[in-house]
């Protein structure tokens, strides 16, 4: 892979058309992706699979692992910052991934012949607009608004090869945290972010240099090491508390046209090293740019399917797109703290009997166990019932009988089963609840 330096509901397609216009005879190709149609050339190379991604949000999906990971990386900077009982940080997890090349690359200062912009690489709309390679792609537009800290969540699209942890698209977390002299130096009022050679009110005057590897030559050193002591501090919280506080990790410097100096964060897991997270000291170009000339700002970038295939041993990256229940329910209502270690689903297809009854008289829809009911089932149908969920509670209106209705999901994890034989074990459930229970199968 070439290091880049390293609205739910499906409502995009593609349809590469020829407009006919009659003022101009010329037709004219477009790709269609929502309800917008962008002309096409010899740049693009997105594809209608690609296209139909647009749009499912995973990182924002109830019960996916994506978004129980987002949720925990936001509260970890919502509850370490605040600032006057507010959290320092915002938050943009629903930003258009159609970009401009200007904001994936020109903002941040990527040159025109790196080759993070190649074609091979990169999904393009055309030549000026591609599906974002990075979550940084937002950066600078951000900062331009006003904003200082915030975090930028979403999907990425980068062509590559396709493995068990490769997939076209993934998820990252971005993120910048600026400061000012008062805020960074508040104890230390004598010291300085900005060398006097730099004018920070004139920064187009001053070519800051990126030679020292120690630092940008427009910053002091002070404010660099006190930025990257809390860049680094900040990040192995989170790692701890991601993973716990005992995780082996270790710091690799690297370079990022965006940033400078520039590490990767590893961590030792299974065995190995893996890189989750580019972070670093953001280059005064682009913060004087957006136009905040007096503050120094740090930034990174992690990967959300690293991070949630390694906390919940998920095998395979195209496991985070499954709508099968028998995943989703693996990460359902559960704390999002809670330790969960995916197990593996049958490949076999499921199938799903619903069961209903009356209660007897002595019993509410409160006062019934369904444990007690989950139990029986589990007893009757072995190791094919792969889940049993509550579907309906419902008190007649006259009657004032209390009706329950479960679905009961059947799976062999070996072969497919019939619908014959699962009928035939849904009916021995169904003996069984009469039995012990004493309803009535509606
Ligand atoms: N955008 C980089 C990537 O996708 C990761 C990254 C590195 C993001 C450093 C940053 C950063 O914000 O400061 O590989």
């Amino acid at each position: 892979m070439t290091k880049l330096f390293l609205k739910p509901n499906r409502i995009y397609s593609i349809v590469l058309s020829k407009h006919k216009y009659s003022t101009a005879p010329k037709s004219v190709a477009t790709v269609r992706i929502g309800d917008k149609d962008y002309p096409s050339d010899e740049y693009t190379n997105v594809t209608p699979k690609i296209i139909s991604y647009l749009g499912r949000n995973l990182h924002l999906q109830r019960n996916n692992p994506l978004s129980i990971v987002r949720q925990r990386i936001v509260n970890y900077f919502y509850s370490s910052f605040t600032h006057r009982g507010n959290p320092t940080f915002s938050v943009y997890d629903n930003l258009s991934p159609i970009v401009t090349t200007k904001q994936n690359f020109d903002d941040l200062l990527i040159p025109a012949d790196h080759p993070s912009r190649a074609k091979s690489d990169c999904y393009y709309v055309n030549k000026d607009m591609l599906l974002r390679a990075h979550m940084t792609a937002h950066q600078s537009e951000l900062l331009k608004s006003g904003l200082d800290n915030f975090l930028m969540i979403g999907d990425v699209y980068r062509r590559d090869e396709i493995d068990s942890t490769h997939f076209p698209i993934f998820h990252q977390v971005d993120a910048v945290r600026s400061q000012r002299k008062d805020e960074l130096f508040h104890d230390k009022p004598d010291l300085e972010i900005f060398e006097p050679i730099f004018d920070p009110k004139n920064p187009h005057g001053f070519i800051n240099s990126i030679n020292d590897p120690m630092k940008q030559s427009c910053h002091t050193l002070e404010a660099t090491k006190l930025m990257e002591m809390q860049l680094k501090n900040h990040l192995l919280g989170l790692v701890k508390v991601l993973f716990g506080k005992d995780i082996k990790h270790r710091w690799v410097d690297e370079y990022f046209p965006f940033t400078h100096p520039s590490w990767e964060l590893e961590i030792y897991y299974e065995n190995k090293w893996m890189e989750i997270l580019g972070c670093g000291i953001v280059r005064n170009e682009i913060l004087a740019n957006a136009g905040s000339t007096n503050t120094i700002a740090y930034a990174f970038g992690l990967g959300l399917e690293r991070l949630a295939m390694a906390l919940y041993k998920i095998p395979d990256i195209r496991l985070m797109w499954s709508t099968d229940s028998g995943f989703l329910s693996q990460f359902e209502n559960k704390d999002i703290n809670a330790k969960i270690t995916y197990k593996p689903v049958s490949v076999f297809p499921q199938c799903v009997n619903d069961i209903s009854f009356w209660l007897p008289p002595n019993y509410t829809i409160d006062t019934f166990v369904s444990n007690d009911f989950y139990d029986l089932v589990r007893d009757v149908g072995g190791d094919i019932i792969e889940q049993v969920r509550l579907k309906d509670k419902f008190v007649h209106p006259k009657s004032k009988k209390h009706s329950l209705c479960y679905s009961i999901i059947y799976r062999h994890l070996e072969r497919t089963l019939t619908q014959v034989e699962v009928n035939e074990i849904h009916k021995q459930i169904e003996k069984a609840v009469v039995d012990n229970f004493n309803v009535t199968i509606r």
